[in-house]
């Protein structure tokens, strides 16, 4: 019954990156200046841009996440005792310019009965950006910014700005989220929510609402 109850919801809501656009590139030109701390770099990066938003959520000092992701480079690089500024240019397009987990498009094209949103701590910039860049905008009816309230996921005003903007009750809405934070933040507001499990994650120590694990879309829609 419950997978039934998931998949006849008419509105999926999907989190951005790490969920629809992929968070980490590595090239040969980065390899090639950061070397053995390239994995290093980008790990904490990641870890930093997401810590520096709850922190940011906690102090009521919001930055856009274009800042705040150059800020948490900043101090990946400073960490790793890298200086090179062309690591800025060869990373910051991950987020500006992003692009496609895959399976994602192959799945918007299959839900798209569905009203499909993107809910994201991104710019609308960059996920516009990924939208147009990606060519998925023709799946996708509404992306959601965190940009438009100032305050950073996994707290609850930004899951209830999606439902006041769409005009609907939280039963309506499936969440998607490759983020174990951003799933327990989501499902705690009282959405249930998809946790696309793709690295096969142990699950934290989060409190979780109604949480429906997936290792993939393919799995989720099969
Ligand atoms: C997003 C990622 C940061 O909000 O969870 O797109």
């Amino acid at each position: 019954m419950e997978n039934q109850k998931i998949h006849s919801k008419s509105i999926f809501v999907f989190d951005a990156f790490g969920t629809l656009f992929k968070t980490s590139e590595i090239d040969a030109e980065l390899q090639n200046i950061a070397k053995d701390k390239t994995e290093n770099l980008i790990s904490i990066w990641r870890k930093k841009q997401l810590e520096y938003t709850w922190l940011r959520n906690q102090m009521n000092k919001y930055a856009p996440f274009s800042q705040v992701t150059k800020e948490a480079l900043d101090y990946s690089m400073r960490v790793n005792g890298l200086k090179n500024p062309r690591i800025f240019d060869l990373l910051l397009p991950i987020y500006d310019s992003p692009n496609l987990i895959d399976g994602v498009r192959e799945a918007l094209d299959f839900f798209q009965e569905k009203t499909i949103c993107i809910l994201s701590n991104g710019t609308r910039s960059m996920l516009e950006n990924g939208v147009q860049k990606t060519g998925i905008g023709n799946f996708i009816n509404h992306i959601f910014s965190v940009d438009d309230i100032g305050i950073y996921k996994p707290r609850k005003e930004v899951y209830q700005m999606a439902l006041d903007k769409l005009e609907v009750s939280k039963e309506e809405v499936l969440f998607f989220s490759s983020n174990q934070w951003d799933v327990s933040g989501a499902s705690n507001f009282g959405l249930d929510s998809v946790w696309v499990n793709r690295n096969n994650e142990v699950k934290e120590g989060l409190p979780f609402g109604n949480v429906f694990e997936f290792q993939d879309l393919d799995e989720f829609r099969s």
